[in-house]
């Protein structure tokens, strides 16, 4: 019942015409597996972007929003920009904007908020340090994130897609294995069911963190897994092949 979803985070790679010219190669690719696919590139490259996949099944995500209309905030970006570039998705909350720009649970809620009243679905980003792991709080940690940046969100929850990305196997080749992320999937599934019910079923929550080619099908075989969201592995086109086309 929920369509499953591979999103490629570009973080800070891939200029212009470097975006224009992996998004050609991954046209030319086959999706065996019928996921949705999603590539999120950098906010200067969304034009770029946005241009390039005209006529085709990808669809166009950012790495950020901000939580105001328009205003002093130098060096950010608004909902409504992003949404006349034919931005669809945008991630919040991903670990490295909480590490290196002081995001926190608060300002995810407000990004999100800001998201869905404009139009873009967010991907909400979630996980535990290794210290948090090796403490065994890590489903109390991404229950809490979750219900905080899902704060006031109501009816349109149906938009929303979670990204269970633990901080310690962000580009280090190190995964959670397929057990264990099915299982704090399984307990933000719960958190998000607490507050919003059965809407929670319809909730996609994706894996990241090391995903690629060879975990890929692993990963996408557990029942609470519905995608992926790929750093690495998604900046040249043979590597994002190998996780699109996860069977
Ligand atoms: P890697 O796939 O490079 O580990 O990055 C995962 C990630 O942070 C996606 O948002």
């Amino acid at each position: 019942m929920r369509t499953p979803m591979i999103a490629g985070n570009w973080k800070m790679n891939k200029t212009p015409a470097q975006t224009k010219a992996l998004i050609e190669d991954l046209k030319k690719m086959q999706n065996r597996c019928g996921a949705e696919l999603v590539v999120c590139p950098m906010t200067v490259s969304l034009a770029a972007a946005s241009e390039a996949l005209k006529g085709s099944n990808i669809h166009l995500g950012a790495q950020n929003v901000h939580f105001a209309d328009n205003g002093a905030y130098t060096g950010e970006c608004n909902a409504d920009s992003l949404k006349e570039l034919g931005v669809e998705y945008v991630i919040i909350g991903h670990s490295e904007r909480r590490q290196y720009f002081g995001e926190t649970d608060v300002t995810v809620n407000q990004r999100s908020l800001k998201a869905l009243e404009a139009g873009l679905k967010p991907i909400i980003c979630v996980g535990e340090s290794l210290e948090q792991k090796q403490q065994g709080i890590t489903k109390e940690i991404v229950c809490m994130q979750t219900k905080v940046a899902l704060l006031n969100v109501g009816a349109q929850i149906e938009n929303v897609v979670i990204a269970y990305e633990p901080v310690w196997a962000i580009g280090t080749g190190l995964t959670a294995s397929p057990e264990e992320a099915n299982a704090t999937i399984a307990a933000i599934r719960g958190a998000i069911r607490e507050v919003f019910g059965a809407a929670a079923d319809r909730v996609r929550i994706l894996y990241g963190g090391s995903m690629n080619a060879k975990n890929a099908h692993d990963l996408m075989a557990q029942p609470e897994i519905d995608g992926g969201l790929i750093g690495g592995a998604a900046l040249a086109a043979e590597k994002f092949d190998g996780v699109v086309n996860f069977n």
